[in-house]
């Protein structure tokens, strides 16, 4: 197969086998749109993508991990239909991810909520240096809400334009956390066997999918394994994208790792404790950045298509298409990939590093993005103006 061939995802003709991946932006300050947000994806539009991913939309107020996160609610839609528009009018169709970060929150401004809520309480490492450190544990009520918030998010999008709705299972979120038996500790019919870990995240692809219907396509984001003691491992992610494939997702995109306790699984390459030290501005934080960096944040060496193994393992299980993600920063890494059986490439960082890879790579057997995986563009997600490759531009005072 050729990366640079048309081809359908579900019902939708995509022009290229390369979709950007959601990388969160921070380009929504207070949740709101805002023009940078537009010019970054219609960048990557005119750069020959065939489809970009507007990253992290959660599916209600309580669902960001802090608050200059996109929500996804009715005074958002005109906005949000003019920037879909632009971006496909830039030469891109546009999916959205949908998502909810569960108990791993820093939000101060919790609305529904007296406190962050996943499958079961606990303490919330990330929420204790905003003075929420423990998490609840959602009700019956609690699970029914965040369902008919997912149908609702995922209404909004189709009216205001979206190609392709991406649903988050993975990376210790909330429909991760229910996955996952480290986070999943209950023992009523959401908890326990793999089926009832899995009842929570089947209802919200059925209530996506009775929200879009049959000719939007729905592509999930799974963590094959969680990387850590007593979670998901590579086994049991096998089955997760099977239950997901017979539950009749259209794509499968093979991720790993969780943000709670093992972020570099899913990017290789050098901790992003460093540059996060390089950007906090509280001295207290910035010194438990360097004396824990190295235990929280476990390294994994980089090489080109790291998932390649692991998520062909997924491909050979479902019937569903399979869309590769992970280290792909070379022509010679995407056409092994799609080369593979992979039907479609999702790419990340390297599209930060080079926007116009798809043209360059079409006209260049040996191009090279030139990412580095130095993770620098991570540690960018909290900056005031958004991320970007610190190799192209780099911040004031680092070399
Ligand atoms: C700056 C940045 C932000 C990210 N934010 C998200 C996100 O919001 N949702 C998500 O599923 N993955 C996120 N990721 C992970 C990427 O989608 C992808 O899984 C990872 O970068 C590996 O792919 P790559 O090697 O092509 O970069 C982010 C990655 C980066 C670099």
């Amino acid at each position: 197969m050729d990366p640079f061939e048309a081809a359908r995802l579900g019902p939708l003709e995509l022009k290229n086998r390369v979709i950007k991946a959601a990388t969160f932006e921070g380009m929504s300050p207070g949740g709101v749109l805002g023009e940078r947000l537009l010019a970054f994806h219609r960048r990557l539009a005119q750069g020959g993508v065939a489809m970009t991913t507007l990253a992290y939309c959660t599916t209600e107020a309580d669902g960001r991990i802090n608050e200059d996160m996109l929500w996804l609610h009715e005074g958002l839609e005109p906005e949000l239909s003019r920037m879909v528009r632009e971006i496909q009018a830039a030469g891109a169709r546009v999916s959205g991810q949908l998502t909810h970060c569960g108990s791993f929150s820093r939000n101060r401004r919790l609305e529904r909520a007296q406190r962050p809520l996943g499958p079961s309480a606990g303490f919330n490492l990330i929420g204790a240096s905003v003075g929420r450190p423990f998490a609840g544990a959602m009700s019956q009520a609690d699970i029914d809400h965040l369902v008919d918030s997912y149908a609702n998010a995922a209404r909004l999008m189709k009216r205001c334009g979206f190609d392709a709705v991406e649903v988050h299972f993975g990376h210790g979120y909330a429909l991760s956390q229910f996955i996952s038996p480290r986070t999943n500790r209950r023992s009523d019919a959401y908890g326990g066997s793999h089926e009832n870990r899995m009842r929570l995240p089947l209802r919200v692809l059925e209530s996506v999918r009775d929200a879009v219907g049959e000719d939007l396509p729905i592509l999930g984001k799974i963590s094959m394994s969680d990387g850590v003691t007593g979670g998901v491992d590579w086994d049991e992610g096998v089955r997760v994208a099977q239950s997901l494939d017979r539950a009749g997702i259209d794509a499968i995109v093979t991720s790993g790792g969780t943000s709670s306790f093992n972020p570099m699984l899913m990017f290789r390459g050098p901790s992003i404790h460093h540059g996060m030290i390089e950007q906090e501005r509280n001295p207290l934080v910035k010194l438990g950045l360097r004396m824990l960096g190295p235990l929280m944040f476990r390294e994994y060496p980089y090489e080109e298509l790291y998932f390649l193994e692991r998520a062909a393992r997924v491909r050979d299980a479902v019937d569903c298409q399979v869309v590769y993600i992970g280290g792909c920063s070379t022509r010679e890494s995407l056409d092994r990939a799609i080369g593979a059986g992979f039907d479609f490439v999702q790419i990340g960082r390297p599209l930060l590093k080079d926007p116009d890879f798809v043209k360059r790579a079409m006209a260049d057997g040996r191009y090279d993005s030139g990412c580095t995986h130095c993770n620098r563009c991570v540690s960018l997600i909290d900056h005031p103006d958004g991320i970007r490759c610190t190799e192209n531009d780099p911040p004031a005072g680092v070399s």
